[in-house]
């Protein structure tokens, strides 16, 4: 599998192909979280703002912050309705722009296997949360197939392409996880894991939202018109199509939580 760098710019199109599947996970995983109204949040790689939203929306955030490198993703996030009050910045999860205990809780959502750093990002986490605050985050199972395009993927490696992944997709995994949470100190770690199911009207539509941004974007870029169509051959081949000609895709993702511990001393 290839690593070359993703880039996300253009948040509209982020939004149609991903962010229609982080709004319903994104919920998901808030509730599996359970956290108290009122908590100032940090949003780590918070795109074009979708998981803000529900912070703002779903779990009452008193105030939502938002941080994310991408200038296209934080121009979409800052015109997003649902979003209005949150303060977006632009900046690394590697090198959070925030002093010490400055928030109540901070998550990253869809993020971790981007992070050429995956520790340090949740050593930043953990650095700008609270003692006794919530340090979390969710991202596709990639090791295990619950990246929801994941037959496009296997259609491109059937083909002979080499599909394109995040610099640390390891990441993910549930273990690796909780690895990476007990690592940065934290403590009380739990983890789960939950699917989430889209149905799309038919195969082209399912192709066209799937390829808009992302990995898949920049693995199906450099195709020409035959290649293009064998994976598109492959990839309907590895899909349910239903009777009625829709398709229906099915992710899953892997989540973890932490407390960060009192102050030594
Ligand atoms: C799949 S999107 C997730 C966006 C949003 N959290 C959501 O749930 O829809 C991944 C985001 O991570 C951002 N990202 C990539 N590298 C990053 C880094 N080093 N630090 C923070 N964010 C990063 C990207 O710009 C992109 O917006």
């Amino acid at each position: 599998m290839s690593r070359s760098p993703i880039r996300f710019e253009d948040g509209a199109a982020y939004e149609r192909g991903m962010g229609a599947w982080s709004l319903p996970t994104g919920a998901a995983f808030l509730d599996w979280l359970a956290p108290a109204p009122g908590l100032a949040w940090l949003d780590v790689g918070c795109g074009s703002g979708a998981f803000t939203e529900l912070l703002l929306r779903r779990a009452a955030a008193a105030e939502a912050h938002g941080i994310d490198p991408a200038p296209a993703q934080l121009a979409f996030a800052r015109d997003r309705p649902g979003a209005a009050g949150a303060v977006f910045h632009q900046g690394e999860a590697g090198a959070l722009p925030f002093p010490a205990e400055r928030f109540d809780a901070a998550a990253m959502a869809l993020v971790i296997f981007f992070l050429p750093d995956p520790a340090r990002g949740v050593a930043e986490m953990a650095r700008v949360v609270r003692p006794g605050g919530l340090v979390a985050a969710y991202a596709w199972d990639m090791a295990s197939g619950g990246f929801p395009f994941a037959p496009i993927r296997a259609a491109l490696a059937a083909c002979g392409h080499t599909p394109i992944l995040p610099p640390s997709a390891e990441a993910s995994g549930i273990a690796e996880m909780a690895a990476l949470w007990r690592g940065a100190g934290l403590a009380g770690v739990a983890t789960t894991s939950f699917e989430i199911t889209r149905r799309f009207i038919d195969f082209d539509a399912f192709w066209a939202v799937s390829t808009l941004t992302g990995s898949l974007r920049a693995s199906v870029a450099g195709l020409d018109a035959a290649a293009l169509a064998r994976v598109k051959e492959a990839t309907c081949a590895r899909v349910a199509i239903a009777a009625d000609g829709s398709v229906g895709c099915t992710a899953r993702a892997n989540a973890v939580r932490g407390i960060v511990p009192p102050a030594p001393g």
